[in-house]
């Protein structure tokens, strides 16, 4: 079997970062939020066709030097074709059903147990449905008898939410769907496509562990303590030389001496800590450097940047030295 992951979309919620680094490539508790994604795949799917478009050359460039378990081969797209179009113009090798995965969920779904449900009810798609409060920025479903999707709302206005039951961003779908998506042009899957799929039968397939979308700072924070708390932070030790508690994931060349841990921390390839800095609930990206006495906490630190001695950074991103846009410079 095979998988569909989509990584287009430019993480604008996560700029200035994104302008050197797309989203997928933000480690969470110890590694890209993609690799996360791809963990949810069973073993009895053998390769991975990853639909990329914005900063396409950087996630090949990392998968290539990062080889995931299971193969990897990227399809770009010349111009974003959005969810549909990216389905379509990578999927010609589909297998059916196949896996269809957003790029930015942090989820605890068994998709092996999907996939014999999907085979078991003999619909066209089967998604994963997480529970949420706040449904505004999700896909929203209405179900009925054995959990069949009656309705689809993408984006609704809250008086219009059929449910609090949205689209986890994890599917089975069989391969003819794809066959309905027109080519050559920008299609959503989930406002042009799926609500005509309802008539011949997708289900719902509900989640009952953790979810969420890491398309923004604070949701990227809260997915990397999910994780952390469902023991998927790597290691979780602190580096030598540094105090305080954990969890934290600590990437190779790390230099920590006289750092300040508290929990939820993941620090990329040789970042530098230098005494007296605090960090708590954050993601500090490679060749970083945490000046004496700083403290970073709830926070994003982007790749080489610098935080000077003393700085507070707490509840922000932190982007100053951030190569490769001019809006990425500090104000
Ligand atoms: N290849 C490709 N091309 N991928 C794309 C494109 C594109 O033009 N646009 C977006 N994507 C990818 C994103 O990288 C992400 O992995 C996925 O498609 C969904 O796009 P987002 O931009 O993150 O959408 P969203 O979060 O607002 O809504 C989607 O996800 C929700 C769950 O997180 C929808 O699928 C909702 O229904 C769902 O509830
Ligand atoms: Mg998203």
């Amino acid at each position: 079997m095979k998988a569909l992951v989509l990584i287009g979309g430019f993480g604008t919620r996560l700029r200035p970062i994104t302008y050197s680094v797309p989203k997928q490539l933000i480690p969470i508790a110890g590694k890209p939020m993609l690799y996360h994604v791809l963990d949810l795949l069973p073993p009895e799917v053998d390769e991975a066709v990853l639909a990329t478009g914005y900063k396409a050359d950087a996630i090949e460039a990392y998968v290539r030097a990062h080889p995931p378990r299971l193969a990897v081969r990227t399809i770009t797209e010349t111009e974003p074709l959005g969810t549909g179009g990216g389905m379509r113009n990578a999927g010609d090798t589909m297998s059916d059903p196949f896996v269809l995965l957003n790029s930015d969920v942090i989820a605890d779904v068994d998709t092996a147990d999907m996939i014999r449900e999907h085979r078991r009810h003999g619909g066209v798609g089967t998604m994963s449905l997480a529970e949420v409060d706040d449904t505004k920025p999700y896909g929203v479903a209405a179900l009925g008898e054995k959990d069949r999707i009656v309705r689809f709302v993408e984006k609704p206005e809250p008086a219009d939410a059929p449910s609090h039951w949205i689209n986890a961003g994890v599917g089975v779908w069989n391969a003819k769907v794809l066959e309905r998506i027109p080519r050559g042009r920008p299609v959503s899957f989930e406002t042009e496509i799926l609500p005509g799929l309802l008539a011949i039968g997708v289900y719902g397939h509900r989640l009952h562990g953790f979810w969420e979308d890491a398309g923004t700072p604070e949701r990227l924070l809260h997915a990397q303590r999910l994780l952390f708390d469902a023991g998927r932070g790597g290691t979780a030790t602190l580096p030598p030389g540094a105090s305080g508690r954990g969890p934290a994931a600590v990437g190779d060349g790390v230099v920590a001496n006289g750092g300040l841990f508290g929990p939820y921390v993941t620090l990329g390839e040789d970042v530098v800590i230098e005494s007296g800095a605090r960090v708590e609930d954050c993601v500090v990206m490679d060749g970083a450097r945490i000046g004496a006495n700083a403290v970073v906490a709830h926070a994003l630190v982007g790749p080489r940047c610098l935080v000077p001695p003393g700085e507070r950074v707490e509840g922000k991103i932190w982007a100053t030295g951030l190569a490769g846009s001019p809006a990425a410079q500090p104000a």
